[in-house]
This record gives C-alpha cells, structure tokens and sequence, in this order.
C-alpha cells in the first residue's frame, strides 16, 4: 500500500539538506520497492513571507493527510521581529499540536569515527548510542493556570502548572517500553519523585506499565541524578523516558556528548504512529546559501521516519549503514572535519550516501 511523505523544507539550510535527504529517500523507494509518495509545502518563515502565516491551512491540511512529515529547520533572523504568535516557530508548534505528536524520540550516537568531536574523554562516550524519549505536549510548558500576576502587597509573581494525566503518563509510556523493546530492553524513567507530585503519579504508571512488557528492565532515577549520570556515565543509559521540561534539558545534554549538531535526527510521533522528522538543529542562516551544511542529521531522521512511520526497517537499516560508510571513508562536511579526511559539500555528502547506498 503507497504511503505518502511530505517535505516541508522550511528555512535557511533547511532547503538545501532536504533536498538531499529527498534523494536518499527516492533511492531507497526505489530500491526496496516502498511505494512512497512525496508532496512539499511552506511552513515557517517562507511560509510567512508567502502567505502571511507560519502554518498555512493548506499546509495543515497536507500534514494531516500524510503518514510521514520530513521537515527541514524553521526561523532565522528576517522574522525576528515579528511578535510572538506570528513567528516562524508557530508554524512547528502548531504541527505539533494539530497532530497531537506527544512522543518525542531523540538519538544520541556517537559515531566511533567521530569521537574526537565530544568534549567527554573517548573510552566515556565512544560506542555511545542512547534514545531520549519526551514528552511533548503536556507537562508544565502547557499547563493551566499560567502567567504573571500582581500580589496584594503590588509586587508581581509568575506562575505555571506542572500537570500530567494518568493518560498522557501512560501514553507516553507505552511508546518508551515499545522503544525498549526494539533495542536493548533497559528503560529509565527520570523523575523528581521526592518533590513532585505529579512525579509520584508518574512513577506509579510507569511501574504498572511494566507488567506489560516483563522484558524490560525498568529502572527510576532523579533528574538531577540523570543530568550528572550522562556526563560521567553516559553508556549506562539505553532508553530514558521523561516529561517535557526534564526531557528538554536531558535531551539536549545527550546531544551534546556527541558534539556534532549535524548529525542527531529526531522524531516526534502521535498514537496513529504518524510523525515528523527533524533534525535537531536549527536553520543555521550563519552558513545558508553556502552549500556546506551537513545534511546527515537530516537523512538519519529520513532513516528514523521509515523506521517509525512507514513500517520500512530494512530502509531504515541501509541508510544507517550508508552514512556510517561515508564516514569510514573519511567524508566530511566543515563542522565535523578534523585532519586527515576530505572535506565535502551539501550536495556531495548526499551524492555520497546514495552511493554507498
Ligand atoms: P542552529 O542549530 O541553527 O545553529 C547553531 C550552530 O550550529 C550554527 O553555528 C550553525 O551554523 C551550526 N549548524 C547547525 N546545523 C548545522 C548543520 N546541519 N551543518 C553544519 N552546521 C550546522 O541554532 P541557532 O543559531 O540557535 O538558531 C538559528 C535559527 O534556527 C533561529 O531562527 C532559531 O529560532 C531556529 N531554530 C529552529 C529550530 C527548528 O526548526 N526545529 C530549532 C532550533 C533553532
Ligand atoms: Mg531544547
């Protein structure tokens, strides 16, 4: 049965590493016979510019109906100005929320070929290969009641809600063991279970959940605990799970220990297993237009989307195996180049890939 794939390149590089990534994807539809459709449209600030809007409906309405959204990256410093309902990141929020895409995935790997990119001592993060998974939609970034209000004595006190349902726990649960499942069968559930209330709520559904997946070893930890954790031992970890805000912060650390932004994909996926696909990084307008953006992030969350999304492992699989290839060939664009190897283009690391595919 055909599947449908929408890009939306967005803007600075995002264009220019979608287009690669458009090409491995039409390579491996090829060859493993996928049947993908592929549809684009505007989102962020071309989107603005365009039609006036981040998330145009037509856009909306063509995100809804495919299986699978590839985006680039949104924002720069043209629409900076703009008040804040109107910026280009509306345009991601608004997917987020209209899909209603709760389970945010993010690798962390370390290619053994790129272990001198990591501020952390090789033998600490060499072979490293984690999953973060995060909540996204819920947790004390969107709960009610918020805002800044005055006190009786005149001074002003700003205010959020930390809220999770039994649902939203349990949801983002089950994709957490699923997750496990497929890999390594070790799940940490991070937490604050000794201040937190809705912690405590969290802990208790996690353990519940478990019963369901006896394969999988659960363990619970401290966010505080966790933070430090990945730095001093980071390959003691194999899936974490964790809400927003907590995800948010680990998830970014754990990118870090790899030390290259352009090569960590991730995904964000709803209960129907419809997602979008991103790299972790921004639109990185210091270097747009220049063609020597890395487009690897962006491929590795092609890889993820067929994995995820368009039931296409084996796809997923050969992608993998092809960048890790480039790399063994010594192939590198400017933000990872080191001694030794040769430096390469947007379009010729992309070039590089299909080949190796
Ligand atoms: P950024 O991730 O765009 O760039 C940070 C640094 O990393 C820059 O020096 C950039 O050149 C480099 N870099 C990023 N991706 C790269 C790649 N693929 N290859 C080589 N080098 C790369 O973050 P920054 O500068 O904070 O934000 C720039 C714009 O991107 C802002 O408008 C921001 O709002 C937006 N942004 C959008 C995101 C998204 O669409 N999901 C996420 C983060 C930022
Ligand atoms: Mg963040």
């Amino acid at each position: 049965m055909s599947k449908s794939v929408l890009l939306l390149p967005g803007d600075g590089i995002g264009p220019e590493i979608v287009a690669e990534a458009e090409k491995v994807l039409r390579k491996v539809n090829e060859q493993f016979g996928l049947e993908l459709t592929f549809d684009s449209a505007l989102v962020g600030g071309s989107a603005i510019d365009a039609t006036g809007v981040p998330l145009p409906e037509e856009t909306l309405s063509s995100a809804r109906a495919a299986d699978a959204i590839l985006l680039g990256a949104v924002g720069g410093p043209k629409w900076d100005d703009l008040e804040m309902a109107r910026r280009p990141e509306k345009g991601l929020l608004g997917l987020r929320s209209n899909l209603e895409l709760f389970a945010n995935l993010r690798p962390a790997i370390l290619y053994p070929q790129l272990a001198s990119a990591s501020s952390l001592k090789p033998e600490v993060v060499s072979g490293l290969d984690i999953v973060i998974v995060r909540e996204l939609t819920g947790g004390i970034y969107f709960g009610q009641p918020r805002g800044i209000r005055e006190l009786e004595n005149g001074e002003r006190q700003g205010y959020n809600t930390y809220v999770y349902s039994e649902s939203e726990i349990r949801r983002i649960g089950r994709v957490a063991f699923e997750t496990a499942q497929q890999r390594n069968k070790k799940l940490c559930s991070v937490d604050k279970h000794n201040v937190l209330e809705v912690t405590v709520l969290w802990r208790e559904i996690m353990d519940e959940l478990s019963k369901d997946y006896p394969d999988v070893e659960l363990s619970h930890m401290y966010v505080d605990n966790a933070a430090m954790q990945l730095v001093r031992a980071p390959k003691q970890f194999d899936v974490i799970v964790t809400g927003n805000m907590f995800g948010d912060i680990l998830s970014d650390e754990a990118a870090m220990l790899t030390g290259s932004i352009g090569m960590l994909p991730s995904a964000s996926m709803n209960a129907a297993k419809q997602g979008m696909y991103e790299p972790c990084h921004g639109s990185a307008p210091d270097i747009a237009g220049q063609g020597i953006a890395n487009p690897l992030a962006t491929i590795l969350s092609a890889a993820m989307m067929l994995r995820y999304s368009l039931d296409a492992e084996e796809a997923a699989k050969a992608i993998e195996a092809a960048v890790s290839k480039v790399l063994d060939q010594g192939l590198r664009t400017a933000d990872i180049m080191s001694e030794g190897n040769t430096r390469v283009s947007t379009a010729e690391m992309g070039e590089a890939v299909l080949a190796a595919l």
